[in-house]
């Protein structure tokens, strides 16, 4: 029978973890041992009455003292060094993600795939595939945790945080929310399955709603009257949404912003933030009138614009 200490390892993030988490055990470790067995045995060495020579040292005390702080200073820049490579690893997503959404709500997780399907307190994800997850809230600050990968992040209300992973092995794994959320926040958990990617794709299949995220999108932009002043000939009043997501947008005000999930949800919820340079601010605000959800369905919308050209 085994008694792991620390959760299964589904991810190379989480050996990397692990390795780190070793590596800083053992150090501290070390350093207990160096402070504590010399005063173990100096405690029984020079007890009062004892007799042992209590003479003045003559050993050259200002370079030990220099010794006893450089080294271990460069001991532990080097575990410095160590830690923010691996923060920067898990910080930064690599290229050729998979986008997967996720809003946290009490107490549930609700996931939507850009093929269209949802599930909910369930994430099914391909083997060997990097999934990056756009997260929001549409309450109150709930937080991911995905402990055989070793990743966690909050889900914050009125932004969107992202979180990536990469299984590397098929299983499934725990999902928990590791923000206290309100009374059920320790029943507001889930389960992450990892397929291998034909199943995958048969999950995909079996469950497909017969529209994708995108073209969701696309019939919310018509019924809400994006439309009307976002395409085709009509673009003079509002800025031309073809090519946009990911470039550089200048404002009025000077600035340049870059229009990723963030930047549309606000234009949406609150037009009158960030004008873009050469428009005035006619646009009303869609705050109360999209869901989350339906803020996803648009974005991914405006994304699929994004190949096109102006
Ligand atoms: Cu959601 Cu705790």
């Amino acid at each position: 029978m085994t008694f792991p200490i620390l959760p299964e390892q589904a991810s190379k993030i989480a050996t990397q973890t692990d390795n780190l988490c070793w590596g800083l055990v053992s150090i501290s470790a070390a350093v207990c041992l160096i402070v504590f067995v010399p005063m173990i045995y100096f405690l029984f060495k020079y007890r009062n009455g004892h007799p042992a020579d209590r003479s003045p040292s003559n050993l050259p005390q200002t370079r030990i003292e220099i010794a006893w702080t450089i080294l271990p200073l460069l001991i532990f820049m080097c575990f410095y060094v160590w830690g923010a490579k691996a923060y920067f690893n898990i910080e930064r997503p690599p290229p050729g993600a998979m986008e997967i959404n996720v809003i946290g709500k009490q107490w549930m997780w609700k996931v939507q795939h850009p093929e269209g399907n949802r599930e909910i307190d369930e994430l099914h994800v391909p083997v060997g595939r990097i999934v990056k997850l756009t997260m929001t809230s549409q309450d109150v600050i709930h937080d991911f945790f995905l402990p055989a990968f070793r990743t966690k992040q909050d889900v914050v209300p009125g932004r969107y945080t992202t979180e990536w992973f990469q299984a590397d092995k098929i299983g499934t794994y725990h999902l928990f929310c590791s923000e206290y959320c309100g009374t059920s926040h320790s029943h507001m958990e889930g389960r992450v399955i990892v397929l291998s990617q034909a199943d995958y794709q048969a999950w995909l299949t079996e469950g497909q709603p017969g529209t994708t995220l995108a073209e969701s999108g696309e019939r919310l932009f018509r019924e809400l009257g994006c439309s009307g002043c976002h395409l085709g000939q009509s673009v003079i009043r509002a800025p031309p949404l073809q090519g946009l997501f990911g470039k550089p947008v200048p404002l009025n005000d000077g600035t340049v912003v870059i229009a990723d999930e963030g930047y549309i949800r606000d234009s949406i919820l609150l037009p009158a933030k960030q004008i873009t340079g050469g428009y005035t601010n006619d646009m009303p605000s869609f705050a109360g009138r999209v869901s989350e959800d339906e803020l996803l369905e648009l974005i991914a919308y405006i994304k699929t614009l994004g190949s096109q050209s102006p």
